[in-house]
């Protein structure tokens, strides 16, 4: 069973132009370290401490579902002291945040893959998601041990392990199969730290999703830089193959 992409909840939309789903690459924190002479696990702890205040601001703006790339399934290929720095700091993160989120009627999400995780990593995540589950406000979708084309083979296996004819395999039935099928395909994709890529995040989803990067790193990305971002969204005109709508 799937649930339907929910309609926009008009009370929750406090600014008319802002994008329904924001997805966030949260890149630098290792060269925010590295210009301080830190090291780079100092980095990704101040990039968490900048969760709260962009999700507070996120939500103020009216986004519905906001989702993070916290850990991709190339990371595995860093330093082992660094994935397992990676490891406990989204272990702490969770222990930190999730009374919060909840107090704020945040319903926590996950996606990608928990089974080569910590089996205590794991745990913290399902029961986030699990007490969160009935939140009404925004959605935070977390993205960690996630990759995109992870995401495709799995829906692909699910569909054919299902036994569905190579004719009735549609694009709404790959939908169907990826972590989250119930959450819209991104507005906006924000990326932090200059890069122009997609690093294999929502590849699926991100077909007509607006693309920003901003050169901050992501423990610097403030509420300024949220605005500039939501600012740059409202230029973009959005024609999804189709000629521009007559003024
Ligand atoms: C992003 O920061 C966080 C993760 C990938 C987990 P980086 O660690 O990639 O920072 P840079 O790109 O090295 O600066
Ligand atoms: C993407 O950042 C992954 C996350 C932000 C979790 P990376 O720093 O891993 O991406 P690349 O290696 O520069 O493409
Ligand atoms: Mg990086």
């Amino acid at each position: 069973m799937t649930r339907a992409v929910p309609e926009r909840s008009a009370s929750l939309h406090a600014d008319p132009g802002a994008p329904r789903h924001i997805a966030i690459i949260m890149d630098g924190n290792g060269r925010w370290a590295n210009e301080r002479g830190l090291p780079r696990l100092a980095g990704h702890r101040a990039g968490a401490d900048n969760l709260q205040r962009v999700l507070q601001t996120l939500d103020s703006a009216g986004v519905e579902f906001v989702t993070l790339f916290a850990f991709s399934t190339e990371n595995w290929n860093r330093p082992t002291s660094e994935v397992n720095g990676l490891l406990d700091l989204m272990q702490s993160v969770i222990g930190e945040c999730v009374d919060e989120l909840h107090k704020r009627n945040v319903c926590i999400r996950h996606l990608g893959e928990l089974d080569q995780i910590p089996a205590s990593l794991a745990d913290a995540t399902r029961e986030a998601v699990k007490r969160t589950a009935s939140n009404t406000g925004m959605n935070l979708c977390v993205a960690f041990d996630y990759g995109g084309r992870t995401e495709i083979v799995r829906a692909v296996r699910r569909v054919i392990a299902a036994g569905v004819a190579p004719h009735d395999i549609t694009e709404d039935l790959i939908r169907e199969n990826l972590y989250l099928p119930d959450v819209p395909d991104p507005d906006l994709i924000i990326r932090t730290a200059g890069e122009q890529r997609l690093s294999n995040f929502l590849i699926w989803q991100a077909a007509y999703s607006e693309y920003y990067q901003t050169p901050a790193y992501w423990p610097d990305f403030d509420d300024v830089e949220v605005e500039r971002a939501l600012n740059e969204y409202k230029r973009r005109r959005r024609r999804f193959g189709a000629l521009p709508e007559e003024d």
